[in-house]
């Protein structure tokens, strides 16, 4: 049985300990768990995309953590896929990034299962390294297939919000131009569970085998400045995935305790205030 605990969306930087407060609480769970290995889906930092001090704070809160952990970016540590956005992902953001917390798409096979993570920021983005990276999942995938390892995938945003086929959803799920090659995979049954965070909500649901999570996040909840209709429970935690030799997923939201259901909207003025 392979125990990974996912965390997700802490918003953490030196300079606006405005969620700073919840680590303590979700690292504490961590270290109580002693999971095989803690991933954490994204946004770990306030603003890592253009402070690079958020990152290296960051990497040392990872790294006292004392477990092997694994990290891939979100729109906050690396920017945005909106080429149009005042951050836009590049490759001096993404190699800061990899400077401190490794590179942005990896890959750790663990028994039977493949875990892969992604670089969420770049599908739909247009930058080069978006091919390379689908080039490349499409390989691993498909080595998956071919050895018939189950795979768990990784990245910040959800691929969809409910369904597949569903229109672009903009700032909150993957471009429908960019999810193809992942639901494909999905399709054929080689993904067993995909695991994401950015929408700040909670939510476990299967679909066709598969199972998505919704990481909770330990940061803050979004109240009225998120759509109304962005699925998932307004709560903050961790998750557990619970992965059997058989290939089969049971995933957990937990609750440590000790956690400020902080809301961003209180303090989006102070924390993300408006850039032209
Ligand atoms: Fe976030
Ligand atoms: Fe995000």
């Amino acid at each position: 049985m392979l125990r990974i605990l996912q965390i997700t969306d802490t918003h953490i930087s030196p300079t606006k300990p405005h969620f700073a407060s919840n680590w303590a609480p979700v690292a504490a769970l961590a270290r109580a768990i002693a999971p095989d290995l803690v991933v954490h889906t994204g946004d770990v930092t306030v603003d890592g995309a253009d402070m690079v001090e958020d990152l290296a704070h960051c990497r040392w809160l990872m790294d006292g953590l004392e477990l092997p952990w694994a990290a891939v970016p979100g729109n906050h540590d690396v920017g945005s896929e909106n080429p149009e956005h005042f951050q836009a992902v590049n490759d001096l953001r993404i190699s800061r990034w990899e400077a401190h917390f490794g590179p942005d798409r990896w890959l750790r096979d663990a028994g039977p299962w493949r875990l892969i993570g992604l670089n969420a920021m770049l599908m739909g983005s247009g930058h080069p390294r978006e091919a390379e990276q689908a080039d490349w999942a499409g390989e691993v995938l498909a080595e998956a297939d071919a050895t018939g390892r189950p795979v768990a995938l990784f990245l910040h945003k959800p691929l969809f919000l409910n369904d597949p086929d569903e229109d672009d959803r903009g700032y909150w799920s993957v471009p429908g131009r960019a999810r193809g090659r992942y639901v494909e995979a999905i399709r054929r049954g080689t993904v067993k569970l995909v695991a994401s965070g950015h929408l700040h909500t909670a939510r476990i649901f299967r679909r066709d085998g598969t199972v998505f999570a919704f990481g909770a996040s330990s940061g803050f909840i979004v109240d009225k400045l998120a759509p109304a209709d962005i699925p998932g429970e307004k709560r903050l935690g961790a998750t557990l995935h619970l992965l059997d030799e058989k290939g089969t997923v049971e995933s957990r939201l937990l609750s440590p305790e000790g956690l400020d259901t902080y809301v961003i909207d209180d303090v989006a003025h102070e924390v993300y205030p408006p850039r032209s």
